[in-house]
């Protein structure tokens, strides 16, 4: 499924970590017009995987859950994605939660207890987005970047982007939305963006 100029949702085909290769590369081949065979996958010291040719400059990231596989790519600079399910977090969205900077346990905290996961999804999604697009993952806590500044936490979707800051970086951030049966899927995409006030 198509869900803006440049990320695509696989709902249900890409469970096994082979059937991801897979839609990956398809998806990557389309993308660029070439065979899958031409395409050449690495992965940076960091796990992160990235196109071996940079001549090709094309970008992209990929999370999965459930089965569902978000590929987000972009032909302007590294991208990140992440996908969960409300259901998923509703369990665990307390503990995790704790690795958030205090301000935003405090917007959590001050929501309607109902309305926690689904706060809690944004607000994971958004920066793990962020930190997979500059490549060092969450292996250093989830207090940046930060989302302290967020105004609209309690509202429903759709919600606006934002711009997110880590490593000296600015990255846009847009969430998604997909409703499969009972389930609440939700996604984020960070992608490069120039610094307010650069040109
Ligand atoms: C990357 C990371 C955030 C994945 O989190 P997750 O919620 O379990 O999984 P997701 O489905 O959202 O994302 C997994 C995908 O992210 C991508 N990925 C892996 N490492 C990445 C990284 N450092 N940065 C960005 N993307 C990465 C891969 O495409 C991976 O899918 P694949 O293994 O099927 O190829 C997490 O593993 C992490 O922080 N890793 C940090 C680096 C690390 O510890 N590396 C170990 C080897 S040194």
């Amino acid at each position: 499924m198509r869900l803006d100029g440049q990320t695509r949702l696989y709902a249900g085909i890409a469970a096994a970590p082979e059937a991801r290769r897979r839609a990956l590369l398809g998806h990557l081949a389309a993308e660029l017009g070439r065979p899958e065979a031409d395409i050449a996958i690495l992965r940076d010291p960091m796990g992160k995987p990235y196109l071996a040719d940079p001549g090709l400059e094309y970008w992209f990231n990929c999370s999965s859950v459930d089965g569902l596989l978000l590929i987000a790519s972009s032909r302007t600079g590294p991208v990140g994605a992440d996908i969960e399910t409300v259901q998923r977090c509703i369990p665990v969205w307390e503990d995790a939660s704790r690795t958030f900077a205090p301000a935003e346990q405090a917007l959590l905290a001050a929501l309607n207890p109902p309305d926690r996961p689904l706060a809690f999804a944004r607000l994971w999604t958004a920066k793990e987005a962020v930190l997979k697009a500059s490549g060092t993952g969450i292996v250093h806590g989830m207090a940046e970047p930060g989302l302290e500044h967020l105004d609209d936490l309690p509202a429903p979707p759709p919600w606006r982007p934002v711009q997110m800051h880590v490593g000296g970086e600015c990255y846009a951030v847009t969430w998604y939305t997909l409703p499969i049966d009972e389930v609440l899927v939700i996604a984020a995409r960070a992608e490069t963006s120039p610094k307010p006030g650069k040109t």
